[in-house]
C-alpha cells in the first residue's frame, strides 16, 4: 500500500523476484543451434593472419580450417560459411576466378566435406572477392553493375560450389532474379538437395567495413559504394517485396542483414512469411562490441549473450556471428 492507500492491481515483479519463476517465464533462448560461424580462408599452408578491425577473427589456410572445423563442430554448431581471401594477381574485371573448380572455395569445400560431413558447410556467392573493382557484379562501360549478365556469371559460381559439395549456397548479392536462376541451373544439374540460402534484405550498409579489410574488398572498392543493388537503409517496405521474390523463385531460408539495427525487417519479415529466417551480425557490430570491450567500457559477454537473444526475439531462426565460437562456449558453462 502506498500513502495515499492503494495496493498495485498487478505487481509484475512478483514474477521478477525469484531466478525460478524468471525461467519459467522466459519466452526466448539462445541456442548453440541458432549459430552459424563466417570464417576467412586464404591459400598457402600453415597460414594464420589476424585482421586488425577484428580482434579474435583471423584468415585461415585450408589446413588451419580443418582445425578450426574440428573445434566448431565439437562445440556443436550446426554451420559455418565460408569467406575467400583472393590474392589480387588472381582478381579480374570477369571475376573468372569465381568459378574455377581448383579456386580455393571449392578446395576448401571439398577438404571440409570429407573431414567433417556432418558440419553444414555455406558459401557464399557474389563476385566482390574476384572483381579487380570490388563490385558484387560485372561492369558497364559507365562502371553500373550489369544485372543478368553477372547472374550468368553468380549461376556458374552456385553450380561450382555445389559440385565440390556445399551444402548450402548464399547468394550475397543483391542482383535481381538469380534465385530462380540459380535454382533451375542447380535442378538441371541434379543438385536437387542443395539449399538456397538467400540474402534477400541486404542493405547498403556502412557496417561492412571490417569484413571489406578482412578480404581485401576495401582497397578495390576505393570510394564507390553498392547503392544500385543493395538496399537503402531507410526501407522496410522493399524489404518485404525482395523477400517475397526470393521465396517464389525457390529460396529455402532468407536471410537479413544487417542484423542489430535491422531487427524490425527481422520481425516483419519472419511474421510475414514463417519462412526459416536467418540474421548477419556482421563485420561492424563484431567491431563495435569488440573495440567497446577493449576499452573496459562494456561487458563483452553479457552484451553478446544479450545481443544474440535479441536475434532470436525478433524471430531469427539462426545468426550468423563472428561470435559464435565465444558464445557457444559460453552457453556450455
Ligand atoms: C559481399 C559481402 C559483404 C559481407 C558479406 N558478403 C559486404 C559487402 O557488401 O561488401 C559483409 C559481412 C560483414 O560485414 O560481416 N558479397
Amino acid at each position: 500500500m502506498n500513502q495515499s492507500g492503494h495496493y498495485p492491481r498487478s505487481r509484475p515483479r512478483r514474477m521478477r523476484r525469484d531466478e525460478f519463476s524468471r525461467r519459467l517465464m522466459r519466452e526466448h533462448r539462445l541456442d548453440v543451434t541458432d549459430l552459424i560461424y563466417p570464417v576467412f580462408v586464404l591459400d598457402g599452408d600453415d597460414r594464420r593472419e589476424a585482421v586488425a578491425s577484428m580482434p579474435g577473427i583471423e584468415r585461415l589456410s585450408i589446413d588451419q580450417l580443418l582445425s578450426e572445423a574440428d573445434t566448431i563442430a565439437r562445440l556443436g554448431i550446426p554451420a559455418l560459411a565460408l569467406f575467400p581471401v583472393i590474392d589480387a594477381g588472381q582478381k579480374s574485371a570477369d571475376a573468372a576466378e569465381a568459378w574455377n573448380p581448383d579456386g580455393l572455395v571449392p578446395r576448401a569445400v571439398r577438404a571440409l566435406k570429407q573431414a567433417q560431413p556432418q558440419l553444414g558447410v555455406i558459401t557464399d556467392v557474389a563476385l566482390d572477392p574476384y572483381t579487380s573493382h570490388g563490385q558484387d557484379g560485372l561492369l558497364d562501360d559507365a562502371g553500373y553493375v550489369v544485372n543478368d549478365a553477372t547472374v550468368d556469371v553468380l549461376v556458374k559460381q552456385a553450380l561450382c560450389h555445389a559440385a565440390a559439395g556445399a551444402d548450402v549456397v548464399a547468394p550475397s548479392d543483391m542482383m535481381d532474379g538469380r534465385i530462380g536462376t540459380i535454382r533451375q541451373a542447380l535442378e538441371q544439374a541434379g543438385h536437387v538437395n542443395t539449399r538456397i540460402l538467400a540474402y534477400a534484405a541486404k542493405y547498403a550498409s556502412s557496417f561492412y567495413g571490417p569484413f571489406r579489410d578482412a578480404v581485401g574488398s576495401a582497397t578495390s572498392l576505393g570510394q564507390a559504394d553498392k547503392f544500385s543493388y543493395q538496399m537503402d537503409p531507410a526501407n522496410s517496405d522493399e524489404a518485404l517485396r525482395e523477400v517475397a521474390l526470393d521465396i517464389d523463385e525457390g529460396a529455402d531460408m532468407v536471410m537479413v542483414k544487417p542484423g542489430l539495427p535491422y531487427l524490425d525487417i527481422v520481425y516483419r519479415v519472419k511474421k510475414n512469411f514463417a519462412m526459416p529466417t536467418y540474421v548477419y551480425n556482421v563485420s561492424g557490430e563484431y567491431a563495435m562490441i569488440k573495440a567497446a570491450a577493449a576499452n573496459g567500457w562494456l561487458d563483452e559477454k553479457a552484451c553478446v549473450l544479450e545481443a544474440l537473444t535479441a536475434c532470436k526475439r525478433a524471430g531469427a531462426d539462426g545468426i550468423l556471428t563472428y561470435f559464435a565460437k565465444q558464445a557457444a562456449q559460453w552457453l556450455q558453462e
